[in-house]
């Protein structure tokens, strides 16, 4: 059937004017970048304190094992398979086009919703550290306030505006530019190239190093042991719901593999940056996560700068500060890097004939795909700024849990259907890892609140409808129409 037609493996992909330059030590700075964000510097505290409790160390390890065994599973299939596709790629390659079209669709929600909801995080922690050096944004422009949204319209339609929504309007608040600033200055550096890319992925990733580094010092001489009892209070059920929720802090590893084509010796670099990057950062989230709940009660954590609110609480201000600048800079990190992702994965699948060709355009002197970027990112830039995208964040948990759920899938039917496929790096222990690694993802998703399957279900519907009216016929392995029958 068409919707089952797989892609060859050409090996590694043509790198189709993007430019080769990426070492191995850019992939795992790019994992890193990607990695440490939002979910330790905020959501940790949240999770803690509502959720799981000092055993927040035990969710970070449950969902770090889901993800250990994901990243080896990832790094057999980029070695072996390549192309900047991703996910998207293996699953073209080896489960056919339909579950390829549902992995990249998955791709695009992961990257772009947590793009635009990690800017909103980020406006909330510079509208902070401005007023912190006494600079108040005005409030109209620095959130959205949607009952004030709500009344302009109705003043401009000539309706009345009932008292409560005029009420709640008085604050006003009509868009979060810095959100929509911040999208739109890191479309610039993606245009600029990938090369200038990497490199201010790399200074950003060196700062937030250093200031985690601070915070670990820091806390690691005021730890109360008593902190950690009761150690489970919200059992185990508490520790999964818990591990679903802080799985979006290792979001962000898998992006390394969208830099295949741009990688010099992506056989050898993709592996090596993705499960290196993976590694460093588990055992930072199970340093912090620990450290956090050992010096404040955890029933304390729930705010939205957890880490440098215990350090404000501890008498360190200095340090409070440093630790916010950090998370300026560990998010917009994570941006640039989710961001970068995206457009490959558009770029790979325009490629493919699934989407428009006009995405596939990539500019001769940048060698970067410049229209996807411009359109991603006023998309993302308009999403940021005008939406409460954020609050639908655990969207991206989900869709990227069956992505990688179908990453590991992809491995066990390659070495069945493909045994001969050189393949430079193997996953120890299959089937095994690949096994286990399914059933982590599809148990993570499986702790994650109705309402977010009813909205994944309703996204996989639209991705369906979109396929169906465009993917199908215009794929690049679609048959060519035939000569007109004879009469
Ligand atoms: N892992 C990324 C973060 O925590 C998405 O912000």
């Amino acid at each position: 059937m068409g919707i089952f037609r797989t892609k060859p493996i050409t090996g590694g992909g043509t790198g189709a004017g993007l430019r080769r330059c990426l070492s191995t030590a850019d992939l795992v700075f790019l994992g890193i970048g990607g990695i440490i964000g939002a979910g330790i510097f905020v959501l940790t505290g949240v999770a803690a304190a509502t959720e799981a409790g000092p055993a927040i160390v035990v969710s970070f390890l449950v969902s770090g094992l889901a993800c250990a065994f994901t990243a080896l599973s990832y790094a057999e299939l980029a070695a072996a398979i390549g192309g900047s596709g991703s996910a998207y790629g293996y699953a073209y390659a080896g489960l056919g086009e339909i579950i390829a079209w549902i992995v990249g669709w998955d791709l695009v929600l992961e990257y772009g919703v947590a793009t635009a909801a990690v800017a909103i995080g980020w406006s909330g922690y510079v509208r902070d550290a401005l007023l912190a050096v006494g600079v108040r944004l005005p409030q109209a422009v620095s959130r959205v306030n949607y009952d004030a949204v709500w009344a302009l319209m109705l003043r401009l339609a000539r309706q009345p505006v009932p008292a409560a929504v005029a009420r709640a309007a008085h604050a006003g608040g009509f868009i979060n530019a810095p959100a929509a600033l911040v999208v739109l200055a890191l479309s610039g550096v993606l245009m600029a190239g990938v090369r200038q890319s990497a490199t201010a992925n790399a200074v950003m990733v060196v700062i937030k190093l250093a200031v985690i580094g601070v915070f670990i010092g820091v806390a690691a001489l005021h730890v109360t042991p008593g902190n950690w009892h009761p150690f489970m209070p919200f059992g185990w059920p508490g520790i999964m719901r818990g591990a679903a929720i802080i799985f979006f802090a290792y979001i962000g590893f898998d992006a390394v593999s969208t830099a295949a084509e741009e990688t010099r010796d992506p056989q050898r670099s993709l592996p090596i940056g993705i499960i290196a990057s993976l590694v460093v950062c588990t055992a930072i989230y199970i340093a912090v996560s620990g450290l956090l709940t050992g010096i404040v009660p955890y029933f304390t954590l729930n705010n939205a700068s957890p880490v440098a609110e215990s350090m404000l609480i501890l008498g360190y201000p200095k340090v409070a500060l440093l630790v916010g600048l950090g998370a300026i800079v560990g998010l917009t990190s994570v941006m640039l890097v989710l961001f970068y992702g995206l457009t490959r994965i558009f770029l790979a699948m325009s490629r493919d004939g699934l989407l428009p060709p006009f995405f596939a355009a990539v500019h001769p002197r940048t060698q970067t795909p410049v229209r996807v970027i411009a359109l991603c990112g006023a998309g993302m830039a308009l999403i940021a700024g005008f939406t409460p995208i954020g609050d639908v964040a655990e969207l991206v948990n989900i869709g990227t849990l069956a992505a990688f759920a179908i990453v590991c899938g992809g491995v066990l039917v390659l070495r069945v259907t493909r045994p001969d496929l050189p393949r430079p790096f193997r996953v120890p222990a299959s089937p095994f890892v690949p096994v286990l690694g399914m059933v982590f993802c599809l148990y993570l998703m499986t702790s994650l609140p109705v309402v977010t399957w009813i909205r994944y279900i309703v996204w996989l519907i639209i991705g369906l409808a979109v396929y169906l009216g465009y993917g199908r016929q215009h794929s690049a392995l679609a048959p060519e129409p035939g000569p007109p029958l004879a009469r």
